[in-house]
């Protein structure tokens, strides 16, 4: 278990330098991350590399024993290059090709920018191969599939649909351009999505465009890695990557690359409202899940945020702390605080870091130092990992699908996952969030919310996975597409009406409206958004709607299917709903529940298979108590404890 800071030599005067690392050392700090946006340092003229001061860099860190990850900056090509070369600059989908002067705006398609990523690349390596100190390597920074839309990337999309279609008769069919006289009688006249509002446009060409751009960057970490892998074939790869607007397929990006980084800024308030999340063991345990392996936090909360936004409020005291184990409680191995310093010039001069401008250490930077100690006391945790009864299906797919097209005010593909996420984590469960083509066979409850897309992969294993005996929840929106995004011809939820043995009827998206449902035990709960009105034909009634023309019609199913069990949740509730739901489903699949948890307490194991290091992490502003069954020894303060008293993102960790 490692802590580290990002870093950014380059932005200050040498003579901080070394001062930088000494103190880095002295507080625990492992790994430092450098190099990120520093091409035009490197390369300050066309073919003109200066390494010397990087060899600076990396010696001194080396004398302090602090790995470094090496980036290959390719996020922010010098200026020079974009004088020379403005059309590698990204198009828009508006048709403008943007303005330099910001960061990212390289086209990743564009032969000239990728010729000249390569040779930096290249040269990095070539100069630092083999280095011991050089732990890992960034590829680029944060790549979102956001959508350029040069003449190399329309080109470029015209192959692509033509490889995957073969005529364009075919993407026609598939694209139902019958609509709107959308039909094409050339590839030449494909075009990306607009700028126009996505409803407007046709979701078959949306989502091949998004399918598209993951592909596009696929290759282009790809190719950037096998510069790298030919000089250095053991040193770790990776890219950071966050969850965002235009999220990309994280499975795809990180395929190629040796474990996953992901760029942690958890919630500064707690929200009044319960039903707002603000935790993110979601987001954890959804990085996680991409390559089912522990990952790293490649940047950190440190401070308080803002630049582009106005200023968030400061980490309260014990968030640093929390945070940070928070995240090795989720199956990070390193955690990696963004950033040392806060720059003092430059657009991000307001996304605080650990220290402030003043350079003078503070509260914050002092709760870091305790956090590099606790951590420091973790070498048990070492091997250790996560095991999950229960996985939460994401598709990536689905999650753009409904970005493509809104269903209903209200309505969140994430916030269905979340939904059941939270109310698993009332009762203490590790919680594996994973792609729905994922074995399932280990997981005693499987959720697959909203499986939207036609995905026949997906299905098939879905269907097997109950056909072995598993249980399995499925919700709302489940079959309503076939896999160009078009909807399907037949009473949904279509491919699944067998397994969940019901159909619907009919559909009310009745949006913010409230109506409420009443369980088979007469317990009622608010539902909301979506509500599917469902026909039996083999499932029973779980839940029924009290309200409307459907009173009385299940909103809930249970179905017994070959060896399994499959519900069906037609409908959007409040959490209550889903505490309840995920209490039956773990008492009846026999996943253990600690019950009378404090609310915002998490509760997550990891393990080596022989013992059981249990995390409770108080992500709440309140003081709570938590009886422990026996007493267990703290790993945190070295005593055995029978009960945990933790303040405000306070985290202990016992031994089972
Ligand atoms: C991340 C990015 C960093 C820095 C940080 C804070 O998204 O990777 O480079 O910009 O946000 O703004």
């Amino acid at each position: 278990m490692r802590i580290g800071v990002d870093h950014y030599p380059e932005q200050w005067d040498r003579s901080l330098w070394e001062k930088d690392a000494e103190l880095m050392a002295k507080t625990g700090v492992r790994v430092v991350r450098i190099g990120e946006f520093a091409w035009s340092k490197l390369e300050p003229r066309d073919g003109e590399f200066d390494f010397e001061w990087l060899d600076e860099v990396i010696a001194i860190f080396e004398r302090f024993s602090i790995g470094v990850v090496m980036c290959a900056p390719t996020n922010c090509p010098p200026l020079w290059f974009y004088k020379a070369h403005p059309e590698a600059v990204q198009v828009g989908p508006d048709g403008v090709r943007i303005q330099t002067g910001i960061r990212g705006h390289r086209c990743i398609n564009s032969p000239i920018f990728l010729a000249y990523a390569k040779r930096i690349t290249e040269q990095l390596i070539r100069r630092y191969a083999g280095r011991k100190i050089i732990i890992a390597w960034q590829l680029d920074n944060e790549l979102e599939a956001y959508p350029c839309t040069c003449e190399v990337c329309k080109d470029k999309f015209r192959s692509w649909l033509s490889d995957r279609y073969d005529n364009i008769e075919a993407v026609n069919k598939a694209f139902g351009n019958s609509v709107w006289s959308l039909g094409y009688s050339d590839f030449c006249e494909v075009e990306p999505p607009t700028a126009y509002p996505k409803a407007w446009q046709n979701p078959a060409l949306c989502m091949d465009w998004y399918r598209f751009i993951n592909d596009c960057l696929y290759s282009y970490i790809k190719e950037l890695s096998i510069v790298i892998r030919k000089e250095d074939p053991k040193v770790p790869l990776t890219t950071n990557t966050w969850l965002c607007e235009n999220a990309p397929d994280f499975y795809k990006l990180f395929d190629n690359l040796d474990f996953v980084s992901y760029d942690n800024y958890p919630a500064l308030t707690i929200p009044k409202d319960p039903e707002e999340f603000y935790s993110h063991a979601f987001h954890l345990d959804l990085m996680r899940g991409v390559k089912e392996q522990s990952f790293w936090v490649m940047e950190q909360l440190s401070g308080a945020t803002g630049s582009w936004t106005p200023m968030s409020p400061t980490p309260r005291p014990g968030m640093i702390m929390g945070y940070g184990l928070q995240a090795i409680a989720h199956g990070a191995d390193t955690v990696v605080h963004f950033r040392w310093r806060t720059a003092v010039s430059g657009a991000e001069m307001h996304w605080h870091g650990l220290i402030d401008h003043s350079n003078v250490p503070g509260r914050r930077f002092f709760e870091f130092s305790e956090l590099c100690k606790t951590v420091s006391k973790l070498k048990v945790l070492e091997n250790t990992q996560m095991i999950s009864e229960i996985a939460i299906l994401y598709s990536p797919e689905n999650d753009q699908a409904f970005k493509i097209q809104p269903q209903t005010e209200g309505f969140y593909y994430l916030e269905q996952l979340k939904y059941f996420h939270a109310a698993f984590t009332r009762y203490g469960a590790n919680i594996d969030v994973v792609s729905p083509e994922s074995d399932l066979s280990r997981y005693k409850l499987v959720v697959a919310p909203t499986m939207y897309i036609g995905d026949k992969k997906a299905s098939e294993n879905i269907y097997r996975y109950v056909i072995q005996g598993g249980t399995l929840v499925l919700t709302n929106r489940s079959g309503v597409k076939d896999e160009n995004n078009n909807c399907v011809m037949d009473t949904l939820p279509a491919s699944y009406k067998e397994l969940i043995g019901a159909e619907i009827s009919e559909y009310d998206p009745i949006g913010a409206q409230e109506q409420t449902i009443r369980d088979f035990a007469g317990n009622e709960f608010v539902c909301r958004q979506w509500c599917d009105i469902l026909q039996p034909t083999t499932a029973r009634a779980y839940a029924e709607y009290n309200d409307n023309f459907y009173r009385c019609c299940p909103a809930v199913t249970m179905n017994r299917y070959c060896g399994g069990v499959a519900y069906y949740v037609g409908t959007v509730c409040k959490s209550d709903f889903y505490e309840s739901f995920a209490s039956n489903l773990m008492k009846q699949t026999g996943i253990p529940r600690l019950k009378g948890l404090p609310r915002g307490v998490e509760v997550t194991t990891r393990t080596n298979g022989l013992d059981d290091f249990i995390f409770f992490f108080n992500n709440s502003d309140a003081h709570v108590t938590i009886p422990l069954p026996k007493p267990m020894y703290s790993i945190i303060d070295s005593v055995g404890k029978d009960k945990l008293e933790l303040g405000p993102f306070e985290v202990d960790i016992v031994r089972k």
